[in-house]
């Protein structure tokens, strides 16, 4: 019990208000359950929703992941002797959710004449269930987000399953999920083990409180070296002038997780400096 009222604490203290209590809601009697399984039932009802080749992110990509990566490149053919392990560029999405977010920045990679000498992408999210799907190669995501590809991602990274609804309609050819390695981590219990080159997190501070989201960005940034780029979300929109009354309620928040975001190179124990982007920051 002593593990539970741990467990629920924390919960309540990491996430947004009302997580918990939406989660008891729909849970039911989770008295009857292990503590373990009770967390994972939490992390199976977080919003996962995730998305496949969504400009927004490609852009973020093209414009400080890409770069990077043939930067490294040319390190490598300049001076060979610094570089004995002829080390690939090391990208991290945390997190991943289903790996949608990370099958289609590898196909970019692909469509860059970038292969896995040049690059390798990391998928790392807490939920179990959701690594399992990316990891076996094979999602579901909406029919309608596969019609609307261009052509030639379709013919050339992607086919359609004939498994029937829900199970996966989309199976990722083998050249793509090749660049793509999975693992679970919970970013509020671990900092990152490895180190990387550039680090994108989309869509998870919303879904935290600030003292979430403080240990988040502090462990997704203490082990990583200078140099390394961290990619948070673009701005939400909000209303312009001052917010008040039902404006403030609506959109308060989210003015507060922009501001966060936007502040992180002010937090001087993270030593983050914003570059040139909105949200992209580099290690120093
Ligand atoms: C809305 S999805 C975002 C996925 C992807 N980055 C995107 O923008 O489409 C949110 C994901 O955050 C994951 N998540 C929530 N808290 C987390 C934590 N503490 N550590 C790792 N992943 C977490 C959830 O499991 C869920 O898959």
């Amino acid at each position: 019990m002593e593990e539970l009222s741990k467990l629920i604490q924390n919960i309540k203290k990491q996430f947004i208000p009302g997580t918990w209590d939406s989660f008891l809601k729909n849970a039911g009697r989770i008295y009857q359950k292990e503590t373990k399984q009770i967390q994972e039932d939490f992390f199976d009802q977080l919003y996962f929703k995730t998305g496949f080749f969504r400009t927004c992110v490609i852009e973020m990509f093209k414009s400080h992941a890409i770069p990077k990566i043939k930067e490294n490149e040319k390190n490598k053919l300049e001076n060979p002797q610094n570089n004995p392990q002829n080390k690939t560029t090391n990208i991290l999405i945390l997190p991943c959710a289903n790996g949608q977010e990370v099958f289609s920045l590898a196909t970019i990679c692909l469509e860059e004449k970038l292969n896995s000498e040049h690059v390798k992408i990391h998928g790392a999210d807490l939920n179990k269930t959701l690594i399992q799907e990316a990891k076996s190669g094979k999602i579901l995501i909406g029919n309608k987000t596969i019609n609307d590809l261009d052509e030639y991602i379709k013919q050339g990274y992607f086919s359609k399953t004939q498994f029937p609804y829900p199970q996966p309609n989309l199976a990722i050819s083998e050249q793509v999920q090749y660049l793509c390695k999975y693992y679970e981590h919970n970013i509020l219990n671990q900092s990152l083990i490895k180190k990387y080159d550039v680090i994108i997190c989309t869509n998870l501070l919303i879904q935290l409180s600030r003292e979430g989201k403080k240990t988040a960005v502090k462990n997704l940034t203490k082990n990583q070296k200078p140099g390394t780029i961290i990619i948070f979300n673009k701005h939400y929109y909000t209303p312009p002038g001052k917010l008040y009354g039902l404006n403030n309620e609506k959109y308060g928040r989210r003015r507060k997780d922009n501001e966060f975001i936007a502040s992180l190179d002010r937090k001087s124990t993270l030593g983050l400096k914003e570059l040139k982007a909105p949200n992209v920051y580099e290690k120093i």
